[in-house]
């Protein structure tokens, strides 16, 4: 979409910083979840494909010994040095980069000093995995500039420590395989466990048919607290059925795994990962035979499993969802981690319009903010542009 753009301000802001020219440039993109939330930490399965959103980074081995880096977003240049990478030295957006350079050097390799200077136009705050593509285009660019010896299989692990040990985010590993992962036309079936991945094809402009992405816009409220009580009591569950993860309750163990569960709430959670994983597998099975439109009814059906057995949902999105459905999408359902966030609508591509503005109008009844919308084909994984 606006690769260009993006990777011409990146040049831009690190000539301006450095005075010099970059070596290269790299890109990583944010993601939608197609379908499979909330199971990624529970070792199940999820189906997310990146957007034409992404983040660049403009690079070069540095004249000094530490990391500086400039964020157009944020409008500042920050550095650090070897002496001052340990988790909690670096604090706010830095974070991330620095997060990636600590991980990268705990896994044993020479991170190479380097200027820096990013550029995004993946939205921020809306759910759609900014920080995950900020981790990856950094771990990629450094990876690349360093020469150093790290398959693409096992980049996202030290992506995801760098957020989960770093930045302090206790998520699974879905956004930085997404955003690391991914290939243009096709989303990545993953399987969080042995992180083996089949890359499925899902060719919307082919069929016909578009993803509309509602931005609920709604704030997202205790986000972080709600995260982690989410995967604690998931947690929880296993423990109490003697398994390892909630992976390993099929739909067949559910009723009588559900007996043995202490309460009431413990049941929804586990209820709906158990039932998501199953639907994650079915959406695979019907791509995989092209019948992409018949995928809506389990885009819904996981949406009402997140509103009702996770508890995850907001009015805004349930807005959205109902406002979808009623303008002729075929599913619909919140994507990524919950409380606010982003909507995906499964819709005939001549239909999305129609269904942005029946989002938008029933938005304006409620008195909620006017949400964003845009459509999206699956683009590529993170890379070195050319
Ligand atoms: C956030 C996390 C992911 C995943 C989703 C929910 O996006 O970063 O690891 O848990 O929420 O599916």
């Amino acid at each position: 979409m606006s690769d260009g753009a993006v990777a011409r301000r990146a040049v831009a802001g690190f000539r301006t910083e450095y005075g010099v020219e970059p070596t290269g440039r790299w890109a990583a993109p944010g993601r939608v979840n197609l379908i499979g939330e909330h199971t990624d930490y529970n070792d199940g399965y999820v189906l997310p494909f990146a957007l034409p959103q992404q983040t660049v980074i403009a690079a070069a081995a540095a004249r000094r010994a530490n990391w500086s880096v400039w964020s157009e977003t944020n409008g500042e240049r920050i550095s650090f040095d070897d002496a001052g990478l340990a988790p909690g030295a670096v604090p706010g957006w830095g974070a991330y980069v620095a997060g990636v350079v600590w991980a990268l050097r705990e896994a044993g390799h020479r991170v190479p000093h380097a200027e820096l200077a990013i550029a995004s136009d993946v939205p921020l705050g809306a759910g759609l995995s900014s920080s995950a593509a900020l981790e990856s285009a950094v771990l990629t660019a450094l990876a690349d500039l360093g020469g150093l010896d790290l398959p693409v299989d096992d980049r996202p692990r030290l992506a995801q420590r760098a957020e989960n040990e770093y930045v302090g985010a206790p998520t699974g590993v879905m956004d930085q395989s997404a955003s690391i992962r991914c290939r243009a036309g096709h989303a990545l079936f993953l399987d969080c466990r042995s992180l083996a991945v089949e890359h499925i094809p899902f060719d919307l402009a082919e069929a016909g048919l578009a993803i509309v992405v509602l931005d609920s816009r709604a704030e997202h409220r205790h986000v972080d607290g709600e995260y982690a009580d989410r995967r604690r009591v998931c947690e929880e569950a296993a423990r109490q059925l003697g398994v390892p993860a909630l992976r390993d309750i099929g739909p067949a163990d559910l009723p009588g795994a559900l007996d043995r569960l202490s309460d009431e709430v413990t049941r929804r959670r586990a209820r709906h990962v158990v039932t998501e994983n199953q639907r994650v597998l079915d959406t695979v099975a019907l791509l995989r035979d092209r019948r992409i439109r018949d995928i809506g009814p389990l885009l819904t059906a996981s949406h009402a499993s997140m509103r009702d057995d996770f508890e995850i949902t907001v009015p805004e999105v349930d807005t959205a969802v109902d406002a979808a459905l009623a303008a002729g999408a075929y599913g619909a359902r919140m994507t990524g981690g919950g409380f606010g966030g982003c909507v995906v609508a499964l819709t005939e591509a001549d239909n999305a319009d129609a269904v942005a503005v029946a989002v938008t109008d029933a938005f304006a009844e409620r008195g909620f903010t006017r949400p964003r919308a845009f459509t999206a084909l699956p683009g590529p994984g993170a890379r070195r542009l050319p």
